[in-house]
């Protein structure tokens, strides 16, 4: 049998092959294919000698055209600052209490704002700002320092308890280490942690708490309230709201009162714009607990 056939009935040649009967027509390739293909690989060509293609040992060519995705990121960027340099100017210039009453600054600084909290507090505050063990909710209207505009700016600006502010502004305060530096006896640590627990719900041991309340107002109450209430001056909680940075069961208050915790968030004058700051600021404020 010759390799090329031709079907009786239409006078096409086939390419020889058969398989259970059923044989392939030789037709040409359709020419507008064919051009297209061509077409193609011209392009191709066009293409490689026009942009970064081929890869060399560090880099790739660079292309006649001199084109970079990068280079193009860095311009679209600094179009988006020169557009926002008069707003930004602007949430710098205007008092903190006024952001929320000026509309358009009051959402460029909720986006921006947005924007900083995820890149810089969400590792953590939590992404949702709802805090975790030692990181406060942020969400809530339970203040440590403070939660209106002035309170909150100056608490991100400076920080607390650290020893990086340059302007040496960062909040401080040192809740004694009761149980460690043996200020207090073991057995008034458990009366006073009685007494703390029965101020928002049940105490371990209802029989110490009389004894926990003396101790509590010798050693406690100069920083914590009379009534436990808290202190914004110096950071200490509130210890009858229920509310817990660290945990209000019995054996995580035996720690906080016998280690103490020295909580600390960084100052970010030095690493965020003011622009930046008081954005966050406002993001924070508006997120339901500012004041
Ligand atoms: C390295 C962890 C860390 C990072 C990052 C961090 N914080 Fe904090 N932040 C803390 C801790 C810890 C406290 C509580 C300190 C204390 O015990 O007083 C705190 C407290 C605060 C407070 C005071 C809350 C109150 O109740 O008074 C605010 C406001 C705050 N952070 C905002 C921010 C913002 C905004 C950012 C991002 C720019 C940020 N934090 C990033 C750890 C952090
Ligand atoms: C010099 C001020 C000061 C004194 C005195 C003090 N505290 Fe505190 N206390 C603080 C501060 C500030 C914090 C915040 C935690 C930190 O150190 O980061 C705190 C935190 C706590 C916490 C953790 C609260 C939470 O939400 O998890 C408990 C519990 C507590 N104190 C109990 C006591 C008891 C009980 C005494 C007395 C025996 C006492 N404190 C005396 C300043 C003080």
């Amino acid at each position: 049998m010759s390799k090329r056939q031709k079907t009786p009935e239409q006078d096409i040649p086939t390419t020889g092959h058969s398989w259970d009967g059923i044989q392939e027509y030789d037709n040409p390739m359709p020419r507008w294919w064919l051009w297209t293909f061509y077409a193609t690989i011209v392009w191709g060509i066009g293409y490689t000698v026009a942009y970064p293609a081929w890869p060399l040992v560090k880099g790739a060519t660079e292309g006649l055209l001199g084109y970079s995705t990068r280079a193009e990121v860095a311009e679209e960027i600094a179009g988006f600052d020169a557009a926002n340099a008069d707003i930004r100017a602007r949430l710098v210039a205007t008092d903190l209490d006024q952001i929320a009453a000026d509309p358009e600054l009051a959402r460029f600084a909720e986006n921006a704002g947005g924007a900083v909290f995820r890149t810089w507090c969400a590792q953590c505050h939590g992404s949702g700002a709802a805090g975790a063990k030692g990181y406060p909710n942020l969400l809530d209207d339970d203040w440590l320092w403070g939660g209106d505009m002035e309170a909150i700016h100056f608490s991100i600006t400076h920080g607390i308890r650290n020893e990086d502010d340059p302007e040496g502004e960062a909040r401080y305060s040192e809740m004694p280490r009761f149980g460690a530096d043996e200020l207090l006896e073991p057995a008034q640590i458990d009366e006073v942690v009685n007494f703390v627990m029965s101020l928002s719900g049940a105490p371990r041991d209802a029989a110490k708490v009389a004894a926990g309340g003396l101790v509590f107002a010798d050693n406690c109450a100069a920083c914590h309230g009379e009534t436990a209430e808290g202190d914004r001056e110096q950071g200490a909680p509130n210890l009858a709201d229920a509310i817990w940075l660290y945990g209000g069961d019995y054996e995580t208050l035996m720690e906080s009162v016998s280690e103490a915790r020295f909580g600390v968030m960084p100052n970010w004058n030095t690493r965020l714009s003011e622009a930046e700051i008081r954005a966050v600021t406002a993001y924070v404020h508006g997120r339901g607990g500012g004041e």
